[in-house]
């Protein structure tokens, strides 16, 4: 692999993928699920045409039925920091000559590959993370991007963007949680410049694994949404991810809540492939027409 700006991530992320990418069969329940989400927003997109989606972290595209969305959508841009990965997983349904997929990769929705390389090798001393907050504060990683899309589906990347500044940093430093804090936001504020005005974000996130939950796949389904309220009142959840936390600032942080009109959360459901369960949640939010 060559050198980039991005090598340090592209590495790290590119070897979790290869772990995941003959799992399209294990991905089948939480693929439906997604599915289903974009039927649903596609449905009520009544009147519009040419529908264009923007999904970013694609990287293997198991929870992506590439062909149906083909259907839905008269475009697909899919983003990540793994190209192999994005252009082996459409090649495997036969689309890599496709005009209406778009590869945009290498990207890093962190902006701080660079630096977490850095960090991991020797720890920044306090005031250094939120320098590094300050300098990306403005910038975006996806100006390259033509935004203006009909949706936007972040699909389990939010956890992976922490789980990197965790290990650059370790959970215990003091500028963490400043550094947590900034990666979510930016996510979300990403989803937003790459909506049109009334366009739909689709935040889907993993919150907790059978790894720390082992007892998850047994419960009645209609009970999940209860069980997953308690798992993280007793604070087993992935860093950066309390759904409370998130549909608070979607409604109530000013930079975000200024730009959207609507969220709505979306019951968790469990994506088990067999070695791990997760439970996961999604969390649904429409840009305004004119913020
Ligand atoms: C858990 S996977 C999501 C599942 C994936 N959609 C699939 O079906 O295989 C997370 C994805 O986020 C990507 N990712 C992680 N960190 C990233 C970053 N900093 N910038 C862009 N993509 C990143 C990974 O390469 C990976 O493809």
């Amino acid at each position: 692999m060559t050198s980039s700006p991005y090598s340090f991530l592209q590495h790290q992320q590119s070897a979790r993928n290869a772990q995941t990418a003959t799992a399209w069969d294990h991905f089948a329940s939480h693929r439906t699920q997604i599915t289903n989400q974009l039927r649903g927003i596609v449905g009520r997109c009544v009147g519009r045409h040419a529908l264009r989606m923007c999904v970013l972290g694609a990287g293997n595209c198991n929870d992506l039925d590439l062909l149906e969305l083909c259907q839905l959508f008269a475009q697909l841009t899919l983003v990540d920091i793994d190209r192999s990965a994005l252009q082996a997983a459409v090649a495997r349904v036969g689309l890599e000559a496709s005009d209406q997929i778009e590869i945009r990769a290498p990207l890093d929705l962190t902006g701080l590959s660079p630096e977490f390389a850095h960090w991991s090798e020797c720890l920044p001393t306090p005031g250094v993370v939120k320098s590094a907050l300050e300098r990306l504060r403005g910038t975006s990683q996806l100006e390259v991007l033509s935004g203006g899309f009909d949706v936007v589906l972040s699909s389990c990347v939010l956890t992976q963007l922490i789980d990197s500044a965790q290990r650059a940093i370790g959970e215990d430093h003091e500028e963490f949680f400043d550094l947590l804090s900034a990666l979510r936001l930016r996510h979300i504020e990403h989803m937003l410049e790459l909506l049109r005005g009334d366009g739909v974000g689709l935040l889907v996130t993993d919150l907790v694994s059978t790894d720390t939950w082992p007892g998850m796949r047994e419960l009645p389904i209609e009970q999940l949404p209860q069980a997953a309220a308690a798992a993280v009142r007793d604070k087993n959840f992935f860093s950066g991810v309390n759904p409370s936390v998130i549909y608070h600032l979607l409604k109530n942080h000013p930079t975000l809540s200024a730009k959207i009109s609507q969220v709505t959360p979306i019951s968790p459901w469990i994506w088990d492939w067999g070695t791990r369960a997760y439970v996961v949640y999604g969390m649904q939010f429409r840009r305004s027409a004119h913020g």
